[in-house]
């Protein structure tokens, strides 16, 4: 089957890996959510992009703040770097977006999926959003369709749709890197659940065999880690062909029906991530809080379940 935004990803990364033009990676791992973000830029010509970045929240006290934010400020400065986008590979459920803030200081476009709207729709009805919340995905400066390349600085990107986890989640494939958000976790882990709203565990297994079929020396960066059990660090990085060979959920040789079997009977046992209803209530604004009531102050809902 022809798949050509597939086809220019991998391409690209066979070419970059030809030319050696490596983007630099750097990443800020945030220890209450798993989070990793990413930094990323082309040493040529110092042209980067700031991956899933993450807002300090306190669920207890709704006090919110921008420590690990702030890091990212003093690397991004300290090195001399310009900021082109601000990269969310999806509408996150368990950790808030810091992007709004690190633009104000940063500058840059925040980029994100055009399935967005399908997700703003689904979650503005389930928080009761009313109309001021637009669902157009008008609080970002650009909504990625499946293939969509342009370039940070010297370096390549291409965009791949990956849906299953959420209906928007996208890769950016950067030079021969490629970050994937989350569809793998690292070989040892697996990969991330399907069972939140517009979430589908068949949908993930095809886009994850459509990563996996980007060339075996891709590099490969994570959304998140959890340590796999034996495991005592934290890891973000691995590549395609370690995932083909070693991935416990979904290695060479498990096929669809193995896969959902797999990813529907794990997701029945996982609890909700803790920060799910403020995550989702700002992520789908892009990283705004939500529209400060008459006394000025922002408020997340809850839904009370009748059954
Ligand atoms: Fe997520």
């Amino acid at each position: 089957m022809s798949d050509p935004a597939l086809e220019a990803a991998a391409s690209q990364v066979i070419t970059c890996r030809a030319t050696g033009q490596a983007p630099v990676v750097r990443t800020f791992f945030d220890l209450p959510t798993f989070t990793a973000t990413h930094v990323v830029h082309d040493p040529a010509t110092r042209a980067c992009a700031i991956i899933d970045s993450v807002m300090d929240y306190d669920p207890a006290s709704g006090k919110t703040d921008h420590a690990m934010a702030q890091d990212i400020v003093d690397y991004v400065t300290a090195e001399k770097l310009k900021v082109e986008w601000l990269l969310e590979t999806h509408v996150h459920a368990d950790h808030l977006s810091a992007a709004p803030w690190l633009q104000e200081r940063l500058g840059g476009r925040l980029g994100i999926g055009h399935a967005i709207l399908k997700v703003q729709d689904i979650f503005g009805k389930l928080f009761n959003a009313g109309t001021r919340f637009a669902r157009d995905g008008s609080q970002f400066d650009a909504l990625f369709e499946d293939g969509a390349r342009f370039t940070l600085g010297t370096v390549p990107v291409t965009v791949l749709h990956v849906p299953g986890h959420t209906p928007a989640d996208m890769a950016y494939v950067i030079g021969e890197a490629a970050f994937i958000g989350d569809t793998l976790f690292m070989p040892d882990y697996g990969t991330a659940r399907a069972d939140f709203p517009g979430g589908d565990a068949r949908m993930l297994y095809h886009s994850i065999r459509r990563l996996l079929a980007l060339p075996a020396e891709t590099r490969v960066f994570l959304c998140h880690d959890y340590k796999a059990p034996g495991r005592d660090a934290f890891a973000w990085e691995t590549t395609i062909g370690a995932e083909r060979q070693n991935n416990v959920h979904v290695h060479d040789g498990v096929d669809e029906e193995a896969f959902v079997q797999m990813r529907t009977a794990r997701d029945a046992t996982l609890s909700l991530p803790n920060l799910i209803m403020p995550s989702v209530q700002v992520n789908m604004r892009g990283g705004h809080l939500p529209e400060p009531e008459d006394n000025g102050v922002s408020y997340i809902k809850i839904p009370l379940s009748r059954s």
